[in-house]
């Protein structure tokens, strides 16, 4: 009789802990749809964004076009008129002395030589703004077709652009922090259009700040999810305005009229980013600052090996994640439990599955079981991590054709060499 009280007992706690681990996995999923439909929402705003640049994009680059020539014409018959207005000032002069009161379009001689050059200059000055503009709007519009793409270092373009920003840096009292990422992959890209997408993220960060504690950081690196190469620059100035924030990458969307801001800098940047298959985006707080990243592909892309690593210790995990990211270019993603790895495995696609034994919810054995049986990934190559190599659990995982096991705790350099090896063979 007792004994049975104590088998109700004991399932009774089975239950529990199982219908706790339930709610668990429950909230966890919740969690991963909230990210799931978070990113799709995010992506379709990206496409309709893209949709709408596009169309103005056709739009601007006929309207440049159009103002193109007529603005060209001004601007080269400016320096003739000048020209021709200099030869003609002696023979003004006479006429005025033989003819005192003789108005020229309603001016007389004297007003004519004081200001007529000014006038000119203006002039000329005006045109070269609308030309400059016309020129703003043609690299919007360039959309797809930027000149010449090379392999190129991200690095380079941002010291470029932090030389072409030198003269508004040093008119302001802002402090730059500048932390290049090393040993980061070639971006096929154009070089001019890389620095521009900088400096206009830079100038604007540099106008943003109106107080005398000026901060902007740079970093430059590479993300091991997306295999591309990201720059970002934050700054702390006044932030974006929320009544402006949804649309600061379209054309002509300004808070510095009164400055002489024409908000194409944006606008450009992000066709350019575009261009180049990328990504821009921003976080703002209203006071505090802004950082915008652009994400970049990087020649790596489609190249790099990906890796999955399977640990339900988080330390290692890291480790082996920023080992296998630092100095090679793998491509990582993790998974703390055999569950979370099943997703990942159908999702993701591994080249090289690294994988632990003995882990809470699904083990790695089960693992091994599931993916012996799954034809579309008997390609991948996989590395059996574990702290029991003497358990009888591992005998199992060999009879299943896994034989790559290492113990823990190893030898970092040796088991990264090891990976480099077991992808290349
Ligand atoms: N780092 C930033 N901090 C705060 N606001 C910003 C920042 N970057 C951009 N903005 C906002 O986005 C708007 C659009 O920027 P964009 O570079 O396209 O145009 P602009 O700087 O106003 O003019 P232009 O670049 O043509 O001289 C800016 O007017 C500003 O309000
Ligand atoms: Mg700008």
């Amino acid at each position: 009789m007792g004994h049975s009280m104590d088998d109700q007992e004991k399932s009774r706690q089975q239950l529990g802990s199982l219908v706790d681990a339930m709610q668990q996995k429950i909230q966890e999923l919740e969690t991963r749809q909230r990210q799931c439909e978070k990113a799709l929402h995010d992506s379709q705003q990206q496409l309709q964004q893209a949709q709408k640049m596009e169309t103005l994009g056709t739009l601007v680059a006929g309207v440049a076009h159009e103002i193109n020539n007529p603005i060209n014409l001004i601007m080269y018959n400016i320096p003739l008129l000048q020209k021709i207005w200099s030869d003609f000032m002696p023979v003004l002069k006479e006429r005025q002395q033989q003819a005192p009161d003789q108005k020229f379009g309603g001016f007389d001689y004297a007003f004519l030589a004081d200001n007529l050059v000014q006038l000119l200059s203006d002039m000329q000055m005006a045109a070269h703004r609308v030309a400059k503009t016309v020129l703003d709007l043609k690299n919007f519009s360039r959309q797809s077709n930027v000149a010449e793409k090379t392999p190129l270092q991200l690095n380079n373009a941002v010291n470029n652009a932090l030389r072409l920003a030198q003269t508004t840096l040093r008119a302001s009292s802002v402090a730059i922090d500048v932390q290049l990422g090393e040993n980061l992959p070639d971006i096929e890209g154009n070089l001019q259009s890389i620095e521009q997408i900088i400096l206009n993220i830079i100038v604007n960060a540099i106008q943003a700040i109106d107080h005398d504690r000026g901060r902007i950081e740079i970093t430059t690196g590479y993300c091991n999810q997306d295999g591309k190469v990201y720059i970002r620059i934050a700054d702390n100035g006044r932030g974006i305005s929320q009544a402006i924030s949804d649309k600061i990458f379209l054309p002509f969307v300004t808070d510095k009229q009164a400055e002489g801001g024409t908000g194409l800098g944006l606008s450009v940047s992000y066709s350019l980013v575009k261009a180049h298959e990328g990504e821009i985006f921003f976080e703002t707080t209203p006071g505090q600052g802004s950082a915008f990243t652009v994400h970049l592909p990087s020649v790596m892309k489609g190249q790099a090996p990906k890796i999955l690593v399977v640990d339900d210790d988080s330390a290692i995990r890291q480790m082996l994640i920023e080992a296998l990211t630092m100095d090679r270019l793998y491509l990582v993603e993790e998974a703390a439990n055999g569950i979370e790895a099943s997703i990942k495995l159908g999702t993701y696609r591994p080249d090289l599955l690294i994988l632990d034994i003995f882990m809470p919810e699904m083990d790695g054995l089960e693992v091994c079981r599931t993916i012996s049986n799954e034809p579309e990934l008997s390609e991948m190559k996989v590395i059996i991590t574990t702290g029991y190599p003497e358990h009888p659990k591992l005998d199992e995982v060999v009879a299943l054709g896994y034989t790559n096991i290492f113990s823990k705790p190893f030898d970092l350099l040796n088991f990264i060499e090891a990976i480099d090896r077991i992808l290349a063979g």
